[in-house]
């Protein structure tokens, strides 16, 4: 089980599904169900929900609001873009950001991710940053690299005060909405890798305070092995969050 020191967190991503009116049911089931925890929650829907979503939770002690993205840029000619300011103004506290969908079907990079970042952290938005390798490249055996890479390019610029509110989500690619998921070993692997980049370029403290959560395929059905992991303080969680059992079942795991 992971060290009492790391915040417990999981956290649901919506991804682009949910009317208003299912956003706001899924919500009201999530409120009226979820057990008294210390594991953070927090409920990631897209845009449209985040103001609802936010007053509807307010009052709860251990359920907060995220985003699934916002713009790089502070305001402007931007058309059909989100800025971190107006994420922030909902209510929100979280960002999702260079999750591999974005990465992979809006060509971010990590120099944007990177920026993105920034903009959350000047928002008073703790960035959710995701990283992660497709399945040709664990295959070459070069995954640890190119997540080494992810992180140093999108994080290793900021400084000790805003390093300490990022939470890094690990997800591969190969495991996301496939029904493949890493198996607890291989998971532990790459966020003990993580911790120790944490470690070697902010200090022990920084790298041991840091919630490293686990994304792909998480189910009720597996949580509780992964959750399990010394490294693993969490999950990111797709299809299965849009159900409020499943969520919660998952939340139960620790
Ligand atoms: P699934 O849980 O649907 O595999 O999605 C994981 C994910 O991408 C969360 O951000």
């Amino acid at each position: 089980m992971a060290t009492a020191k790391r915040k417990h967190i999981v956290a649901g991503n919506w991804k682009m599904n949910k009317s208003y009116d299912e956003g706001r049911d899924l919500v009201k089931s999530i409120v009226e169900n979820l057990q008294n925890t210390d594991v953070m929650v927090i409920l990631c829907p897209p845009f449209i929900h985040l103001y609802n979503a936010h007053a509807k939770t307010n009052d709860m002690a251990n359920l907060f609001i995220g985003a699934q993205n916002c713009h790089q840029e502070v305001s402007g000619a931007y058309t059909g873009e989100v800025s971190a300011e107006m994420v922030k103004s909902t209510g929100a506290s979280f960002v999702i950001l260079g999750h591999s969908e974005r990465r992979a079907y809006y060509n971010e990079t990590d120099e944007l991710i990177g920026q993105k970042v920034k903009a959350a952290l000047a928002n008073g938005l703790q960035p959710i940053f995701c990283c992660g390798e497709l399945l040709e490249v664990r295959e070459a055996g070069k995954h640890e690299k190119l997540v080494e890479e992810q992180v140093k390019k999108a994080l290793f610029d900021l400084d000790e005060v805003d390093i300490k509110k990022v939470v890094i989500a690990y997800e591969p690619v190969w495991a996301i909405g496939t029904g493949k998921t890493a198996s607890p070993e291989q998971a532990q692997e790459m966020h003990h890798h993580i911790r120790q980049l944490v470690d070697k370029k902010y200090g022990k403290a920084v790298a041991e305070g840091m919630s490293i959560l686990y994304g792909g395929s998480v189910k009720p059905a597996n949580a509780k092995e992964i959750f399990a992991q010394p490294d693993v303080d969490g999950g990111l969680i797709g299809g299965a969050s849009l159900k409020s059992a499943d969520f919660l079942a998952i939340v139960d795991s620790f």
